[in-house]
């Protein structure tokens, strides 16, 4: 039988469900969507996220075992509050609503949801009567410290339901277990909420009967079949190679779909790090043997840069420069080639990047143009394949383990598409490129003598446009002043400071002034994401 992994791509679908019997998540706008979808994955059964307004035909076609409703930041009683269809619930597959999610469900089922008087925000307690237990909480102690975070409150029942757990003040878990709708007002997908993993267990494996069989290999083999039923027999594929893990991931699994029908091309865009140009083309023609075409286009995308220093500009244009230098050389090999119409584009567009730059109604918000997603021209003349929009960095490491990439590539730092452009503040020029090149490759460089390289999440240098006082030798100096960043992560939605040993800072510190002209101040950059980003632009 057809599966909804193969379904899903050749429709051209967001979520690339990698077998039938996965979880669809359907997301209200809560902070904690995407970690509900990858504890599911970490149980080995696959999820995809899906707008809330996701027509039932839609998740129908997935053919999913089981449908979670997350949290959201609204009210159910707000004017925009964002809904399901109410088919959600009638589609015959066992439900979880986490916290909006039961406000929701509780709502439309005819049950009663009010303002508290006391918001529950933060940690809480639960107390779980051991009789008549729920499936859901199967083999957990009856009182747990859990994660809250909401206003409203289920105060009645919708008929059918029953309740199975409570707060001291609130109703914190109701069910109908003939309908097989579940729902808690807590969050078991958080570190915080004790036992939480065991209650999503409970759903995936008592309730909704789902298999553990999805990992690394199943995802390769689905993709590449669900690739090539996608290309079908004569087509090829052009793919923008950056030399990034997420990428070449990508690459390999369509390369390892359609061999050489894919042309990959990795476009000098003038602000890449020294080296990198040369380097990676290497690296990809010799160590992975894939076929890469090199363009330098660096005058192109300086000229595009110029005089501008507004960062949303700066990632638009070069967004926009991107896909114009791609389309002009898949015009340019179709047109030297006798076969095989270039009609589709590898990007390696994963998770954070499709959330932090769509705004569906609720979900989170735009918050920077990544040049992958959201900074693409509305007029596209090829298809995507994205075969890794459903995944986290460190899930994309774990494929590209599986599929034989060497360490150099799975443990390289992820560099952003704009590049160097929004790691110099202000209007991007030539001599300043070199600054920062020069300065950054020190901090890299010390960074692995220390042995941290693949410790820490990235590390990097940013040029500011910021000239202070010094003195060198008898002169006085107005320099430059470059920031540090370090920091740790585990998937970029979060990030802290990484707290690096004093010699390191100061042989970079040391180094930077001394052998890269025109810096004379080197600070480092303690903020954390959230509310700070990891890049400054
Ligand atoms: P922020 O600055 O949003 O970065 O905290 C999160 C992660 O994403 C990387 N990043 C990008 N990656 N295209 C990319 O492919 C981009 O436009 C882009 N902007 C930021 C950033 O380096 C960090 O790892």
């Amino acid at each position: 039988m057809e599966s909804g992994a193969k379904r899903a791509v050749e429709e051209n679908q967001g979520g690339w469900m990698t077998e039938r019997g996965g979880v669809v998540v359907l997301d209200f706008g809560g902070q904690y969507t995407q970690l509900i979808a990858r504890r599911i994955r970490e149980q080995k059964v696959f999820s995809t996220i899906l707008p809330c307004t996701a027509a039932p035909e839609e998740i129908r076609k997935l053919e999913p075992v089981g449908i979670v409703l997350s949290g959201g930041p609204s009210s159910v009683y707000d004017e925009d509050a964002p809904v399901c269809s109410p088919e959600v619930l009638q589609l015959g597959v066992p439900v979880l609503g986490i916290c909006y999610g039961m406000q929701w469900i509780a709502k439309t089922l005819g049950g009663r949801v009010e303002k508290s008087e006391r918001r529950e925000y933060g940690r809480g307690q639960v107390n779980i009567p051991s009789e008549g237990a729920s499936a859901l909480f199967a083999g957990v102690p009856e009182s747990l410290r859990i994660w809250l975070s909401h206003g409203d409150s289920v105060r009645g029942l919708p008929p059918g339901f029953r309740e199975t757990a409570r707060t001291e003040s609130a109703l914190a878990a109701i069910e109908d277990a003939q309908r097989k709708i579940y729902a808690v007002q807590f969050h078991p997908e958080v570190n915080h909420t004790e036992r939480g993993t065991d209650i999503l267990r409970n759903f995936l494996f008592q309730v909704c009967g789902a298999k553990a069989t999805w990992g690394g290999e199943a995802f390769i083999q689905e993709t590449v079949e669900a690739i090539r039923r996608k290309v079908g027999p004569h087509h090829r594929v052009i793919c923008a190679l950056s030399g990034g893990v997420d990428s070449t991931v990508a690459a390999a699994l369509v390369h390892r779909a359609i061999g050489d029908r894919l042309i990959n091309v990795f476009v000098n865009s003038g602000v890449l790090r020294k080296n990198e140009f040369a380097e990676t083309l290497e690296m990809l023609r010799e160590r992975l043997g894939l076929h890469v075409i090199g363009v330098d286009a660096t005058e192109r995308f300086l000229a595009q840069l110029k005089g501008v220093s507004d960062p949303e500009e700066k990632r638009k244009r070069i967004g926009r420069e991107f896909i114009a230098v791609f389309a002009e050389k898949a015009e340019e090999l179709q047109r030297g080639e006798a076969h095989g119409e270039i009609q589709y584009l590898v990007q390696g567009t994963l998770y954070p990047d499709v959330i932090e730059s769509v705004s569906v109604k609720g979900p989170s918000a735009t918050i920077k143009t990544h040049h992958n997603v959201g900074g693409l021209p509305e007029k596209m003349p090829f298809s995507l394949i994205e075969p890794l929009r459903d995944l986290f960095k460190d899930e994309v490491r774990r494929i590209g383990r599986e599929l034989g990439l060497p360490d150099e590539v799975l443990l390289k730092h992820p560099f952003p598409g704009p590049g160097l452009a929004v790691r110099l503040l202000g209007e991007v020029t030539r001599e300043d490129l070199d600054i920062l090149r020069e300065a950054d490759a020190i901090v890299v460089e010390e960074i692995r003598r220390a042995g941290l390289y693949s410790k820490v999440w990235q590390a990097f240098a940013v040029l500011l446009p910021v000239r202070s006082v010094g003195v060198m030798g008898d002169f006085r100096t107005y320099g430059l002043t470059v920031a540090v960043r370090v920091v740790e992560s585990e998937d970029a939605m979060t990030a802290d400071w990484a707290r690096l040993p004093a010699e390191v800072l100061e042989r970079m510190s040391t180094r930077i002034v001394n052998e890269v002209r025109g810096v004379t101040r080197v600070v480092y950059d303690i903020s954390s994401k959230p509310p700070s980003t990891i890049e400054w632009e």
